[in-house]
């Protein structure tokens, strides 16, 4: 008798868990349909949770590791007022980056745990990143090309159903367009230089622009993650659209900037309104995703270095916050 009652208790407490849950994802759903914010204390679906774990993650260890090639010229800078400008972008990333980790946290992931995840190759930043800065011109093409991918991506995302991270591409839009505008001035300046200047901002532009239509992530039909995301309204756009809208705004700039974009199939189809380009070379793409790219190596190396080398940095802002937090207390 008392197991039958024990049973029908359990029972009974699954069916209003199971009531509870349903009354919550109902709550969701419309707030996502009304497009309103979901903040850190409201009930989310786990896969919901885990999805924007994966992205922001990947987002943050791009900003990170994204300073790396460019920082490879900040003693190399041509002037003062460049080197200026390049210390202040790279350092721009870096705050990325730390937004970006914050905004992670308040789903309940700490900076400790993506940090090891990124280290170890369980999580990865973007691809383009693995590509080498050969002369000084790639500054500009990184800042026209890869910043103006990034904001083409990110500025959709500013209105991404998860509030924090919502809130944290608003500013980094504003920074990022600044970074797109310092590599436009940049090559419309060795464009219009010496013979040689132009044909080094014509050499980098060569090599950033394919990886950068990459950027967009594969085609919509191979995108794993894609549909399940635009119905959480953590994504807007498809890869595809993003990436045409993108080459539509890069076409007249390269034109303004007197530079040519390496693809002779690229041309104005009037029928659809959009720029036709050629096709991108996908095997590349996967191969330098799976860590073949010239520099995956060095990039996640000089991570780990940097990280063990700022060891006694947390070390020591951990003792001055306890130390500080026991004199408050
Ligand atoms: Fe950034
Ligand atoms: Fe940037």
């Amino acid at each position: 008798m008392a197991t039958a009652a024990a049973h029908r208790t359990t029972a009974e407490a699954q069916d209003a868990e199971a009531e509870r849950t349903a009354a919550h994802e109902a709550a969701f759903d419309a707030a996502v349909a009304a497009d309103e914010r979901i903040e850190p204390r409201d009930w989310m679906p786990d896969a919901y949770r885990a999805s924007l774990v994966r992205q922001m993650a990947q987002h943050a260890h791009s900003e990170i590791i994204g300073m790396q090639p460019e920082a490879n010229w900040i003693t190399r800078a041509p002037s003062l007022r460049r080197k200026a400008i390049l210390m202040a972008k790279v350092q721009d990333e870096a705050g990325h980056g730390l937004y970006l980790y914050s905004a992670a946290e308040t789903l309940g992931t700490g900076r400790e745990e993506l940090l090891d995840k990124l280290h170890s190759g369980r999580q990865k930043y973007s691809s383009i990143f693995n590509y080498p800065t050969l002369t000084w011109a790639d500054v500009g093409a990184i800042g026209w090309l890869v910043d103006g991918a990034a904001i083409t991506n990110q500025v959709p995302l500013c209105r991404c159903s998860y509030g924090p991270y919502a809130r944290a591409m608003v500013r980094i839009c504003k920074e990022e367009s600044f970074h797109q505008r310092q590599g436009y001035e940049l090559l419309l300046h060795l464009s219009n230089g010496t013979p040689e200047q132009h044909a080094m901002a014509q050499d980098a532009v060569d090599r950033w622009w394919w990886p950068s239509l990459m950027m967009f992530g594969p085609p919509d039909d191979e995108s794993a993650h894609s549909a399940q995301s635009m119905t959480w309204k953590i994504k807007r756009h498809s890869n595809d659209e993003l990436r045409q809208r993108f080459v539509d705004i890069a076409v007249p700039q390269a034109e303004a900037l007197g530079l040519t974009l390496p693809d002779p199939d690229l041309r104005w189809n009037e029928e659809r309104g959009h720029h036709d380009f050629g096709a991108i070379d996908w095997d590349e793409f996967w191969d330098v995703l799976k860590g073949n790219g010239p520099c995956n190596e060095q990039r996640i190396s000089q991570r780990r270095t940097a990280h063990e080398e700022g060891a006694w940095v947390r070390e020591a802002a951990s003792a001055y916050a306890a130390k500080h937090g026991k004199a408050a207390a």
